[in-house]
């Protein structure tokens, strides 16, 4: 697709796969809105990248409720999501709880349908508009210690097939 002045939402875009995404989709010319948590580590990278900004969990409905607020207010439409914020914890057997589950799931799979779900409200208006959902190797093969994590990716991964 044509990046030059696409509108790209990337959410976890202030540190490493995202912030390195977020640089070179700025180098490209696109209109880019980064999210995270941490409000000054975010701010100081759109700064940097002279992009937008929107301190908002992903894992939380109410704030991807405003975080397409936000993408209304700042372009009143959308081409492209990244879901590529997620939590990345490793857990033993002995360690699992239901609130490990619940933490990583919320964020990794939960969040990322929401998000897919208002974008493509979006993307409905103009028939078009893309998705991106940044799995992993652990969605493809577990390894010790990633009941959680590689189980979260797997659901990812094939939730992007469905
Ligand atoms: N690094 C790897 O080797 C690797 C390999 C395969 C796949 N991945 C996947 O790639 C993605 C990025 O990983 P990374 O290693 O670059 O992570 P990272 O360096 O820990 O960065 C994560 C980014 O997401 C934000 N974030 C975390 N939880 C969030 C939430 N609930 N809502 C909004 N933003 C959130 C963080 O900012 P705040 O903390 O301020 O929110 C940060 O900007 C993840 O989905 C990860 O599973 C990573």
């Amino acid at each position: 697709m044509e990046l030059k002045g696409a509108r790209i939402l990337l959410t976890g875009g202030s540190s490493g796969i995202g912030k390195a995404t977020a640089q070179l989709l700025a180098s490209k010319g696109t209109e880019l809105l980064i999210t995270g948590r941490d409000e000054q580590k975010l701010a100081a990278v759109a700064k940097s990248l002279n992009v937008a900004y929107l301190a908002a969990d992903a894992g939380k409905e109410e704030d991807i409720q405003k975080t397409f607020e936000k993408v209304d207010q700042l372009w009143g439409g959308l081409d492209v999501l990244i879901n590529n914020a997620g939590i990345g914890k490793s857990y033993k057997l002995e360690e699992l709880s239901f609130s490990a589950f619940e933490e990583i799931f919320r964020v990794n799979v939960y969040g990322a349908a929401i998000m897919a779900q208002k974008a493509v409200e979006r993307f409905k208006k103009r028939q078009k508009g893309n998705i991106v959902n940044i799995a992993s190797s652990a969605a493809l093969k577990g390894y010790p210690g990633g009941s959680v994590y590689s189980a979260s990716k797997f659901a990812l991964r094939s939730m992007s097939q469905a």
